[in-house]
């Protein structure tokens, strides 16, 4: 019996989690205010079994929360979505603690308060500190690196795994010739703008991106989302046609055209890198495949290339085309390839083109 209770407590105390984050005020909250949030914040995690601190420093916050993981998951979430703060930092997110930090406090809330001590205004830097690295390290983070961390994953430690996914290639047509012919600050721009669209579309349709190489964006779904994946590259290409229309005729962002590939099948996914630099990524022949379909779009003229594996996982009625069958470089044998009837799939420009374009428009406004 006491055995049972014994293992009983220990699988209790294997689930639970400790996370610690800093975050910024989003207006001026008085002494009154605070001590609200820490009177709520007490009454409701002593429901949940939830301790911790809550620690104010001028502008910002420093909380530690241990308990549940269940129960941390759901008040993580309410306290993100609380107005009163914003660019909530997860620190560090320890799983399967067996000890708390702060067991006889629901959430003891401290301010430190008043301008003068040296002590405070040392920690208030560091806290400043801290919340500036992290915003620049995030953005240079690739998301799914990130995801692990705000579990409490170290993404070092996840071992490679072969997955089946969807990846995608987009990248600019002509990029090489393009960015030698216009002033570098358009090519920064049209570069950035690009991988913009191509990042936030993709995400928005659930997709994930794993890096950019130059003007390229590398991307994956999970298998089963052929749709969204489809989505996505429509979107891109609308999204695009959009900033070629906007702008005037001797710009870069004018010629901004791109390819599109999908392949679907078995990747590897997991760290690949070295002591310099890491990348969490996938890797394999369907990648490659994904790489040359994109590459296969000057040829076939058409914006989108998909590999019949994209195609098979579709649910949606899409009015699939077959363009042909190419022998890629890396595939035993020829493969089937398919793009779209869909009138995005006609406003597209191979590299010869798109030089005749520039030249047309800009004349003697750019030098080769
Ligand atoms: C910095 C900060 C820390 C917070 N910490 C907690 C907390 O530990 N537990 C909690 O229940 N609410 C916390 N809150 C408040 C929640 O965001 C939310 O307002 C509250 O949980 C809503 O409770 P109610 O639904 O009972 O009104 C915190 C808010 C802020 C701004």
């Amino acid at each position: 019996m006491l055995r049972l209770a014994k293992k009983a407590q220990s699988r209790e105390r294997a689930k639970m989690k400790r996370i610690i984050y800093i975050s910024t005020v989003n207006r001026h909250l008085s002494e009154e205010e605070i001590e609200s949030i820490g009177q709520i914040s007490a009454r409701n995690n002593s429901g949940v079994g939830i301790t911790g601190v809550l620690i104010s420093v001028h502008d910002y916050f420093f909380q530690v929360l241990e308990g549940d993981e269940d129960a941390i998951a759901q008040v993580i979430e309410r306290i993100r979505r609380d107005p009163r703060h914003k660019d909530m930092h997860i620190l560090k997110a320890e799983t399967e603690i067996t000890e708390r930090h702060f067991p006889k406090w629901s959430m003891r809330t401290i301010r430190l308060a008043g301008s003068g001590d040296i002590i405070l205004q040392a920690i208030r830097d560091m806290l400043q500190n801290i919340a500036q690295s992290h915003r620049v390290i995030e953005r240079y983070t690739q998301p799914s690196v990130l995801k692990f961390l705000t579990e409490g994953v170290n993404p070092l430690t996840v071992l490679p795994r072969k997955t089946d996914k969807i990846v995608l290639f987009c990248d600019m047509v002509g990029f090489s010739y393009l960015s030698d012919m216009f002033p570098v600050e358009q090519v920064a721009e049209v570069v950035n703008a690009f991988l913009e669209v191509c990042s936030t579309t993709i995400a928005d349709h659930g997709g994930v991106v794993a890096k950019y190489v130059g003007d390229c964006t590398i991307a994956y779904f999970e298998q089963g989302q052929s749709d969204s994946a489809i989505s996505a590259c429509l979107d891109v290409l609308r999204r695009v046609g959009e900033m070629r229309g906007n702008n005037h005729d001797c710009h870069l962002m004018k010629f901004l055209y791109c390819g599109l590939g999908v392949a679907a099948g078995t990747v590897i996914e997991g760290n690949f890198g070295s002591s310099v630099k890491m990348d969490y990524t996938v890797l394999g022949g369907t990648v490659n495949m994904a790489a040359r379909l994109e590459a296969l779009t000057r040829q076939i003229a058409k914006p989108l290339a998909m590999s019949e594996s994209v195609m098979q996982g579709a649910q949606e009625n899409w009015a699939f085309v077959h363009v042909g069958d190419f022998q890629l470089k890396g595939a035993g044998k020829s493969c089937p390839v398919y793009s779209l009837n869909d009138p995005l799939m006609d406003d597209f420009k191979d590299h010869s083109h798109l030089i005749e374009d520039m030249r047309q428009a800009c004349g003697n406004q750019v030098h080769e």
